[in-house]
């Protein structure tokens, strides 16, 4: 295969905003092609397909996978990954699959599986744990700096997508109805969001070995234009995630307004000696033994870190969710070289996991033990400026 022929299901908010802006990009060509669109509402995959240069437009899935692409970007609701996904190993076809992969461990179990055996790659968001701010936290966490780490904190809250703007028009293309970010299975900021603060701390300090928390629906009634939301899917969720030794991290998934001074999933760890906070684009780092830059205050550092992600060049620096077309053309490059995923199917069964069982010990009472975990990989910085 010479390039990959990209079919994206689900043409909603991030694909709108993000995925189809940057797969319609002339650049990528060398690689990947965006070959179809599907939806179910009718006409908003033709709309995207005229408005994003695709060559073909379904409004049913299984004739996305009957045409001639390679591989299926998933961008539909959660709760329709995991059938999706099998169905389109089925169909021979490589996917990437938006956080995230399936709602649950068995079902993640059956994706890797299947995959495996018919030999496709599979690449399910996110990736941001591999991003080299994380991996910078990772090495400070590693080099002692901080002494022995025993508490962590980091975890999202947003309002809810009732309020993205991108969904206040009314025509076809912008008129998303988020009401299944609301609804099981998938619905809720654990699987949506606090997914990125996961992934992010499960780079930083590997497995997870025990789960308990509490969980709730803080506001019962939502509203999207004249319609009313009953949520059914809890929207406040707080979990202590023991990573062994003494470590225990503090995670929060909340549907919960947030401003400037509760950044998104970035992390706070505090160790015997030291301790760090990220916050967009600078590390903080105070301690002892801290070495500060001239004219610092003693004891404190500020770093800048990294804003390179891979694949994101050219115009695609300026476009939005430049971390997701950074794991599709991760997918891409796995399918024309064989590389093993990083942004790896084995790391997303782990976060959800973390989320499942976290669910379960607020409902039982009962801390949960993991049975998974994952390899953590070094993702490549290519094709970055
Ligand atoms: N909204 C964001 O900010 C954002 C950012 C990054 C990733 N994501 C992820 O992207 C995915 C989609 O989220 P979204 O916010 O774009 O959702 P959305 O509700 O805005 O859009 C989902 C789209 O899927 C379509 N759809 C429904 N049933 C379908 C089916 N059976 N087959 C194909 N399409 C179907 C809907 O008609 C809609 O157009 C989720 O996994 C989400 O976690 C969302």
């Amino acid at each position: 295969m010479s390039i990959v022929r990209i079919g994206l299901a689900g043409c909603g908010s991030v694909s709108q905003r993000g995925l189809l802006p940057h797969l319609a990009q002339e650049d990528i060509h060398p690689w990947a092609k965006l070959a179809a669109v599907m939806d179910v509402v009718p006409g908003r995959a033709e709309a995207s397909k005229e408005k994003f240069n695709a060559e073909m437009a379904f409004e049913d899935y299984d004739d996305l996978l009957a045409s001639d692409i390679d591989a299926v970007v998933l961008a539909s609701p959660i709760g329709l990954h995991y059938e999706q996904a099998m169905k389109a190993i089925e169909a021979g076809k490589h996917l990437h699959i938006n956080k995230t992969m399936t709602t649950t461990k068995a079902e993640a179990d059956e994706v890797i599986a299947a995959a495996k055996k018919k030999g496709l790659v599979v690449v399910a968001s996110p990736g941001n744990g591999l991003h080299p701010s994380n991996t910078r936290i990772r090495e400070i966490v590693q080099s002692g700096e901080l002494g022995h780490i025993y508490y962590s904190q980091i975890g999202t809250s947003g309002g809810g997508h009732e309020f993205e703007q991108f969904r206040s028009g009314n025509d076809v293309l912008s008129n998303v109805n988020p009401t299944w970010y609301y609804k099981r299975p998938g619905g809720g900021p654990m699987y949506d969001m606090a997914v990125y603060a996961l992934h992010r701390i499960t780079a930083i300090f590997g497995s997870v070995k025990r789960v308990t928390g509490m969980s709730g629906i803080g506001l019962k009634q939502r509203n999207f234009k004249d319609e009313v939301i009953d949520v059914d899917m809890d929207d406040n969720t707080h979990l202590l995630l023991d990573f062994g030794d003494g470590l225990f991290c503090e995670l929060y998934g909340s549907n919960s307004a947030s401003g400037p001074t509760r950044p998104f999933a970035q992390p706070f760890i505090s160790g015997s000696i030291g301790s760090l906070t990220a916050n967009r684009g600078e590390l903080d780092v105070w301690g002892r033994d801290v070495i500060g830059k001239p004219g610092t205050e003693s004891g404190h550092r500020v770093e800048q870190v990294d804003p390179r992600i891979p694949w994101v060049f050219g115009v695609h620096k300026e476009l939005p969710e430049r971390h997701v077309y950074a794991d599709i053309m991760h997918m891409v490059d796995c399918v024309l070289t064989g590389k093993k995923p990083v942004v790896s199917g084995e790391h997303a069964r782990h976060v959800i996991e973390i989320i499942e069982l976290g669910y379960l010990a607020a409902e039982t009472g009962q801390t949960q033990t993991l049975t998974s975990s994952f390899e953590m990989q070094d993702w490549e910085l290519v094709h970055c400026e």
